[in-house]
Order: structure tokens, then C-alpha cells, then sequence
């Protein structure tokens, strides 16, 4: 297969609107998402059903070469074949997932994962913490999205008050500050702005204007 259509990093902190972001990049471009955060919540939401403590790289290493994760085309997300779309964005998740990343196993069985998809892609948009870094040094275009944790936490709350969930902002704000801190200092592949990353600071732009400016970088070729 001839594969012309570009690959696409996408890093950023917790809640810098990467998803949807990457989403609507896709759909404009015509290419393949890969939400590689979905795997790492996946993964966590089998750690934490089968009680596994994080010390027991044995029994970790079991899970992860049992375990079948699939993202579907919808945003669907599939453990073993069961539906996941919402528990893995629970707070049970979110309090652990972090951790759960860190560990290099858990790393090195996903980026492998990660690397077979984007091999076999014709074009990808691939975001998470370590994609320019890590899994795709070799991409065409990389950013870095970023936001005030403020409005971060805005945006978080105000996203699942849409679901009829409602949040505390001090409460996320601190959930995503915590997660930041240990996604940042691990010391496998951490979150980092690599060199040639776009710093794309949306603090103070819609979300339209956040796509616009992807899509524009990629149809005018520039860095
Ligand atoms: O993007 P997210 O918030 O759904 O990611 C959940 C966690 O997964 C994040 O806090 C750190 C981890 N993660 C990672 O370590 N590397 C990635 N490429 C993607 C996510």
C-alpha cells in the first residue's frame, strides 16, 4: 500500500482538549485517530477489577499479554470485548491510571501496540503524552496543545455537565494538576514539548480555531 497521507502527533497535558481536537482533525483530513490514553485507562480499569497491586510486575505482566483492547471507529473503547466507553473515564480510573502508566511494562507492551497501528495506517493522528517523543519520533506534524489548568478544569467540568454530571472545578482542577505532576515526572518517556512540536497555547481560542490552526499546518506544510 502506498501511504501518502501524513502522520500526526499530538502531546499535551491533562484536559488540554486533545481528544475531541484530534477527533475533528481526523474527519477533516480523512485519516485514522488513535486516542492512546484509552488504552492506558483500559489497561487500568483491568488492574483495578482484578485487584492487582502495581508492585506485582508478575502478575502485571499477565494482564497486559491477556488483554484485548479495541477502539472502534465511534470512540467506542472494548476490554475483552466488553463496552468501556464510560467506566474508563471514571474517577476510580482517573485516580490510578497515572500510576498505572508509569510502570516501563505497561509502556513498552502499549507503544508496540501503538507503532503496529501507525505502521499500518495510511496517515494517522495519534495524541497522548509521549506520541512525538516515543512512539512516533518520525511523524510529520507534531503539537503540542496546552491550556491554563483554569480552563482546563472548565472545560472538564463544563463537558460533563453536559452528560448531567456535575463536578466541583477545585476538585478537578487538583485531579488534573496530580495527574500532570506524575505524568511529567516519570521517568519513562515523560510528558515533554520535544524541539520540533508547534506549541499551540488554546487558553484563549474555541475549539474551532484549535482545529483550524492543525489543519491549516498540515494543508500549508509548514512546521
Ligand atoms: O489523555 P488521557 O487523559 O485520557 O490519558 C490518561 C492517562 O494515560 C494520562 O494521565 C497519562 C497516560 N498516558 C500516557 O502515559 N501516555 C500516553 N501516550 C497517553 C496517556
Amino acid at each position: 500500500m502506498e501511504k501518502n497521507k501524513p502522520k500526526i502527533a499530538i502531546d499535551g497535558p491533562a484536559g488540554a482538549g486533545k481528544s475531541t481536537v484530534a477527533r475533528e482533525v481526523s474527519r477533516r483530513l480523512g485519516i485514522k485517530y488513535l486516542d492512546t490514553g484509552a488504552m492506558y485507562r483500559a489497561i487500568t480499569l483491568k488492574v483495578l477489577r482484578e485487584n492487582i497491586k502495581l508492585e506485582d510486575t508478575t502478575a502485571l505482566v499477565r494482564v497486559l499479554e491477556n488483554t484485548k483492547i479495541q477502539l472502534g471507529d465511534d470512540n467506542g473503547v472494548f476490554l475483552d470485548g466488553e463496552d468501556v466507553t464510560e467506566e474508563i473515564r471514571s474517577s476510580g480510573v482517573n485516580g490510578l491510571v497515572s500510576p498505572v502508566s508509569a510502570i516501563s511494562s505497561v509502556r513498552r507492551h502499549l507503544v508496540s501496540v501503538q507503532q503496529a497501528i501507525a505502521a499500518e495506517s495510511d496517515g494517522i493522528i495519534m495524541e497522548g503524552r509521549d506520541i512525538g517523543s516515543r512512539v512516533m519520533p518520525d511523524a510529520d506534524y507534531k503539537f503540542y496543545l496546552d491550556a491554563s489548568i483554569e480552563e482546563r478544569a472548565r472545560r472538564r467540568c463544563r463537558e460533563q455537565l453536559e452528560k448531567g454530571i456535575t463536578l466541583s472545578l477545585e476538585a478537578v482542577g487538583a485531579e488534573i494538576k496530580n495527574r500532570d505532576n506524575i505524568d511529567s515526572q516519570r521517568e519513562d518517556s515523560p510528558l515533554t514539548i520535544v524541539d520540533d512540536a508547534l506549541v499551540v497555547d488554546t487558553t484563549g481560542m474555541t475549539f474551532d480555531e484549535v482545529v483550524d490552526k492543525i489543519v491549516e499546518t498540515v494543508y500549508g506544510g509548514q512546521r
